[in-house]
């Protein structure tokens, strides 16, 4: 049983917490690896949630325990996140760095989650949103909703994955019984209800989905290769670029899918600069201030594949969502697994594995969701299929799988 947050703060701290926060995980039902190219995304919050309890200390300390993790937190507000060797403490002290703390405060804290942590179902993300909601009020700061949902992001980009905002945003935003469509090129957030007689599974494959190391260097080397793509493509199209290029800036354009084609297989970011002309920051340069070598190649075409088609999957999506047309809705999730593994590759045998046997096992469709390199599957079926998917996923992977119902995020207002 996940203790109470409360319950944890009082018996940490032998005081009463000022504030409970709770943030839930997400899983993505399609759009993966499109948000840092500001495409779009359909997510949707789950009933399992990360929850913060809080209090202001009248000393500039943060002190922190997490039921999740064994080694307590202790440091100084401004600690850089680098000097403090617990992966989670990392985290806290970004998020901290972000905010601006009243002068000579710090504040205690006891963290509770009911999501596994490196599983893809966002547990980093829902404790990122549910500190900063935490310490906005600990703190008297003030911070709109919109605020706190972007200083969860850039922490998580300060940590070393350059992700996207989907995580942040539907973990906030997201509304029960709806899936939450999220564009970023204007940015708009769009509702979209779940038609009645429709149930998603998630299912582990049985690898952790880790966001360090090896996962981050693969993460960021899409971002890269994407970036590439689209600086080419807004070369062939005359886009004129005045900053970081995204395949955002050019999806829009008709001639922009059959252009993929006749980019390169594999290009290193220093020789693109050089001859489109543009700044190398442009295509490597990372928030975390890490960079990617510029001279190893890194794929292009295969990348620019994947996030196009994507995109177009998420429209289609949100149209076989509006006409209850779940098998319609299968097949684009099938297609985004069959895309992610053949040209994003960022799947594993053990999560074609954990997706084939919930397709057999009676699923509209199934894909990886989230960055991928192990973690979660997802599935839709129809309402009452749900145990037998369940059942046939624990049998392939082990688990855990567990029906998952759309939720309200964190900060509806
Ligand atoms: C991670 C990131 C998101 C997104 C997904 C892939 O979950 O945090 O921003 O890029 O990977 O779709």
């Amino acid at each position: 049983m996940t203790p109470s947050p409360a319950d944890l703060f009082r018996q940490t701290f032998a005081a009463e917490p000022a504030v409970v926060t709770a943030a839930p995980g997400r899983v993505n039902l399609i759009g993966e690896h499109t948000d840092y190219s500001a495409l779009p995304v359909l997510p949707f919050a789950i009933d399992r949630r990360t929850a913060v309890a809080a209090a202001p200390l009248d000393a500039p300390r943060i002190e922190a325990v997490s039921e999740a993790f064994p080694v307590p937190a202790s440091f100084r507000p401004g600690t850089p996140p680098a000097e403090l060797l617990e992966p989670w403490h990392r985290y806290l002290a970004a998020a901290v760095s972000l905010l601006e703390p009243p002068p000579g405060a710090g504040a205690r804290l006891a963290i509770t989650s009911q999501l596994p942590p490196a599983s893809g179902l966002s547990s980093s993300s829902a404790l990122m949103v549910a500190l900063v909601a935490a310490l906005n009020a600990a703190w008297g700061l003030a911070l709109t909703p919109e605020a706190i949902a972007d200083l969860a992001a850039r922490t998580e980009r300060l940590a070393g994955a350059e992700t996207g905002g989907m995580d942040q945003q539907v973990i906030a935003f997201a509304r029960a019984g709806h899936l939450l469509r999220i564009d970023f090129l204007p940015p708009a957030r769009r509702h979209i209800p779940v038609p009645p007689g429709w149930a998603f599974v998630v299912a582990s494959s049985g690898q952790p989905a880790p966001k360090g190391g090896a996962a981050r260097e693969a993460y960021n080397q899409r971002v890269v290769g994407t970036r590439v793509a689209a600086a080419l493509l807004a070369d062939m199209l005359g886009v004129g670029l005045e900053g970081t290029p995204l395949l955002g800036h050019v999806a829009g354009i008709d001639a922009a899918p059959v252009l993929v084609e006749e980019l390169p297989e594999r290009a290193a970011p220093r020789g693109i600069a050089r001859s489109l002309g543009i700044p190398l920051e442009w295509l490597t340069a990372l928030s975390s201030g890490a960079a990617l070598d510029p001279d190893a190649p890194v794929p292009v075409r295969p990348f620019a594949r994947h996030v196009l088609s994507e995109a177009d999957r998420v429209d289609a999506a949100c149209r076989a969502v509006e006409s209850a047309d779940l098998a319609a809705l299968g097949r684009l999730l099938d297609a985004s697994h069959a895309s992610l593994r053949d040209d994003y590759r960022c799947s594993t045998p053990a999560l074609d594995a954990v997706v084939a046997a919930l397709r057999k096992a009676g699923a509209a469709g199934a894909r990886l969701t989230g960055a991928g390199f192990g973690g979660f599957a997802v599935a839709a079926c129809e309402s009452g299929r749900e145990s037998a998917l369940v059942e046939a996923a624990i049998a392939a992977a082990g688990g855990p799988a567990f029906p998952v119902t759309p939720s309200d995020g964190a900060l509806l207002e």
